[in-house]
């Protein structure tokens, strides 16, 4: 049973550490809805008869650009933080999950018609799923330690991908640039 003198005593995110978790769920609604775009234009091309080939590859390109780097940054600084706060087996399953999607983001390279954008949708089903254990399972729990500073862990993640490969662009900029 908690008491108020515990430090963790309160499961209540303090103020700072909520307004970080609420921009890194808003982060993951905006990837979402950015794979989900670029899949469903090449289910539209693929249902008027293309093989949607121009679409698949913004998809992989869309992938390649903000999605796997946000994952390559999660690895490196929030998921450590979660392990620390007692989420192992999570974040293992996370880890895992990342793997799945690099594989198949690899897998779809190349791929055209429908089997090509059959992979996709399952790929981007998969990465929703993803961003809401994430949302829902690790982000309230370490926005509540109040000795866990979100904000940093924010800053770091943000460095880490500015140090990416330039060019990252919004899904119609990377549909534009692949057709
Ligand atoms: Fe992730
Ligand atoms: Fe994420």
């Amino acid at each position: 049973m908690s008491t108020v003198d515990e430090p963790d005593g309160g499961r209540e995110p303090t103020k700072a550490n909520d307004e970080v978790r609420a921009a890194m769920v808003a982060h993951h609604a905006g990837l979402v809805a950015g794979l989900d775009e670029l899949v469903g234009r090449a289910e539209e091309e693929v249902a008027s008869g293309s093989d949607a080939g121009g679409e698949l590859k913004a998809v992989v390109s869309y992938l390649d650009r903000e999605v796997l780097p946000h994952a390559a940054a999660e690895e490196a600084s929030l998921y450590g933080l979660a392990r620390r706060a007692g989420l192992d087996p999570l974040v293992q399953a996370m880890v895992g999950e990342h793997a799945w999607l690099r594989g198949q983001t690899a897998a779809l390279v190349g791929k055209v018609g429908v089997r090509g954008v059959s992979q996709a949708r399952a790929l981007a089903a998969v990465f929703a799923l993803h961003a809401g254990k994430e949302n829902d399972l690790i982000l309230p729990e370490l926005a509540a330690r109040p000795e866990v500073d979100l904000g940093a862990v924010l800053s770091a993640m943000q460095s880490q991908l500015s140090q990416g490969p330039e060019g990252r662009g919004t899904p119609r900029e990377a549909a534009r640039s692949s057709s």
